[in-house]
């Protein structure tokens, strides 16, 4: 019997691992930069929470949870997205009464989406996301784009295009909305079952639909750009003045919906414009979400966040044949020649790996020259040789394998030696 892996998942085996933690690394060393702290929240919660946050007219809770009863009889989801948890934790936490406001986080880990795979879209994949909850300044929507445009950049991806759109406050999407159902209620009947079904509980989402996007009525529907009150469009006035103030590119358009329900006035996504890159070309996606802390039984506080995956932007990587610089190799392979020699090396390398120094020795019990070709296949910078007659006269011969160059180290300072030419 053998097994697969299911669908829409994969191993991320070593050589690939790599280039996850570099990475992880810049993500990291942004967020530290940025003020941005790291929350931990669990894989799955309760349905509910996801029903109430995400929006129960969205594909993702309509068709694309992973939804269980656990033994106890509750009903729990692995999480599809990682805002609605971390608002439920701001709240639980009380994070609302910490002194310093906005309560900026980030963290990263593995999301579950029952979609249909293909190139870039998986039903396990990791998303690196930010939330900072508690300010409703415009700044901080332009640092919370910084910061996504700054990570991609940073791995140095180049074809990047920035959308943005406003989806206004409560009012300017009341009249959006009606103006929605006024312009797609004659011919409703034309679209599939999800629109029909949407059209008075969430009519925004027609806009977003997949199967009816070649639909006639969809070029000429109301945009939300033309029912902004003064509030929101100043709001979204601001957040351009601050982009163009960083000096970050982007375009207007005002058919980004996002496909979350819990947002509004700033909505953006970031794309891969690389030749190559495969249909699916959103990196990024995130915006204001002002009403969801409330929601999720919270005081009125604002939030903005976005989230990205690493298998995209692995993808957008290779699409620009970008490699991260990732350093293989060991420093130091230790090759024995004899019983005495094999049992002294142990030792060495041990007393190596205690120094910070990385460092391996056979363990195949194999001949000189294999264990040489070995130390070549782990680009080992240094093999250092102790045979039955360096053993007797207390000496290691130490080579650097770029150079050939060759020296015979004293037994009892070989470790400080290593440290040495190492550094
Ligand atoms: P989202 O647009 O659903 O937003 O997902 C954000 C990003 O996650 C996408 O741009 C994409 O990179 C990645 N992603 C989504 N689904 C898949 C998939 N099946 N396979 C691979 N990658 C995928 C959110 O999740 C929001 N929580 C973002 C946010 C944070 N908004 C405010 N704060």
């Amino acid at each position: 019997m053998s097994f697969q892996i299911p669908r829409g998942t994969q191993d991320i085996l070593p050589e690939q691992a790599a280039k996850w933690q570099y990475i992880e690394q810049i993500a990291r060393e942004l967020c530290r930069r940025y003020n941005y702290q790291e929350i931990r929240t669990p894989i799955f919660e309760h349905t509910e929470l996801f029903l109430r946050g995400v929006g129960d007219t969205t594909d993702i809770v309509q068709k694309e949870m992973y939804t269980f009863e656990d033994r106890g009889g509750r009903s729990l989801t692995l999480r599809p997205e990682g805002t609605a948890a971390v608002v439920r934790s701001f709240v639980e936490n009380k994070m609302y009464g910490y002194p310093n406001q906005p309560v900026k986080l980030y963290y990263m880990g593995p999301m579950f989406r029952y979609e249909r795979p293909q190139a870039g879209r998986f039903r396990q994949f990791v998303q690196f996301g930010v939330e900072a909850l508690g300010s409703n300044d415009p700044a901080i929507d332009a640092e919370v784009i910084a910061l996504a445009m700054d990570i991609y950049r940073t791995l140095g991806l180049k074809k990047l295009k920035l959308v943005i759109n406003s989806l206004g406050d409560v009012e300017s999407r009341k009249a959006h909305r009606q103006a929605l159902i006024d312009h797609f209620q004659h011919r409703i009947h034309e679209f599939c079952d999800d629109c029909q079904a949407r059209l008075h509980k969430n009519p925004m989402r027609i806009l977003d639909c997949k199967k009816d996007r070649n639909h006639e009525l969809m070029r000429t529907a109301p945009s939300i750009l033309d029912y902004l009150n003064e509030q929101s469009r100043t709001y979204f006035e601001k957040v351009q003045m601050y982009l163009q103030k960083l000096g970050i590119p982007f375009e207007v358009d005002p058919r980004l919906v996002r496909g979350l329900d819990y947002y509004n006035h700033t909505a953006f996504e970031i794309m891969s414009e690389a030749e190559g890159f495969g249909a699916i070309t959103t990196l990024c996606g995130g915006g204001r979400y002002n009403g969801l802390v409330q929601e999720i039984g919270g005081p009125e506080t604002p939030g903005i966040g976005f989230a990205l995956s690493i298998e995209r932007l692995l993808a957008a990587l290779e699409a620009e044949s970008i490699s991260p610089p990732i350093s293989e190799g060991i420093d130091c392979y230790v090759v024995a020649l004899g019983e005495q020699a094999k049992e002294e090396a142990v030792a060495l390398v041990a007393a190596l790996r205690q120094e910070g120094i990385a460092a391996e020795k056979d363990y195949q019990d194999r001949k000189v020259k294999a264990q040489l070709k070995a130390a070549d296949r782990l680009h080992a910078t240094y093999v250092a040789i102790l045979g039955e007659d360096e053993l007797q006269k207390g000496v290691i011969n130490v080579k650097h394998m770029a150079t050939g160059e060759q020296q015979e180290v004293s037994l009892h300072t070989f470790v400080s030696h290593m440290k040495n030419v190492l550094q």
